[in-house]
């Protein structure tokens, strides 16, 4: 009789422990990419779109979810308020929030050929006085993504005295961390862990870096340039 008690409790206790689960797991979630795998073929293939998004990205989303349940840290918080804390937390936590806000951030700053439009006037011209152009403000990018030791990002931001910057950043860490070593708005990064590139480009990171450009979303940039102006 006691057996079947504890059974039938056992049973009922477990929906509930499953919804816990289930709530602490789904904190975050990935995000659905803003177009097809295929979309930014041929610069980046389908295969490792699929493979960056759908491995990578929600491994990301996924450990940061069981590093949140399992180190009790504050529920709630979004994912930019655990980016710009992300010193206070552990590596775990860091590296996986840096990994889904950095992928996230990357998939919204790519667009396919008809969507991806133009830099605004405001733009190219703030880019021009800093760099001295366009196409110096690219090779200056490319080499800073190419010159990153390992796996990191580089990064376009607008710095604490509102100039145009080049970073570079290690792992998943990025210019909104107060670990960053130069802090500022993002406007744009690139994704120089090889699995952004290796499956096309090989150990051709430098290749990837220059062919990357022409899936850059300039509108999706320009309209971030424009909120920093704005603030
Ligand atoms: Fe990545």
């Amino acid at each position: 009789m006691f057996q079947r008690i504890a059974l039938a409790a056992t049973i009922l206790a477990t929906p509930a422990a499953a919804l816990a689960q289930t709530e602490a797991k789904a904190e975050f979630a990935l995000p659905e990419l803003p177009y097809s795998v295929d979309a930014l073929e041929p610069a980046i293939s389908a295969a490792t779109m699929e493979l960056h998004h759908g491995k990578h990205h929600q491994a990301y989303v996924d450990n940061l979810n069981k590093a949140l349940a399992e180190e009790g840290a504050p529920t709630g918080k979004s994912i930019e308020e655990l980016v710009a804390a992300a010193g206070t937390y552990t590596p775990a936590i860091r590296n996986n929030a840096g990994g889904h806000w950095n992928h996230t951030f990357f998939w919204e700053s790519m667009a396919p050929a008809d969507q991806r439009g133009e830099m605004s006037e405001e733009l190219s011209q703030a880019i021009t006085e800093e760099f001295g152009s366009v196409e110096e403000f690219q090779a200056a990018f490319e080499k800073a993504g190419a010159a990153r030791f390992g796996s990191g990002w580089v990064w376009l931001i607008v710095n604490g005295d509102n100039q145009l910057e080049i970073t570079s950043t290690p792992n998943q860490d990025n210019p909104l961390m107060d670990v960053a070593e130069t802090s500022g708005t993002p406007l744009l990064g690139n994704d120089v862990w090889e699995h952004a590139y290796y499956l096309t480009y090989q150990n051709r990171r430098p290749e990837y870096l220059a062919a990357w450009w022409d899936v850059v979303n300039w509108t999706k940039v320009s309209e971030r340039f424009d909120a920093t102006q704005t603030q």
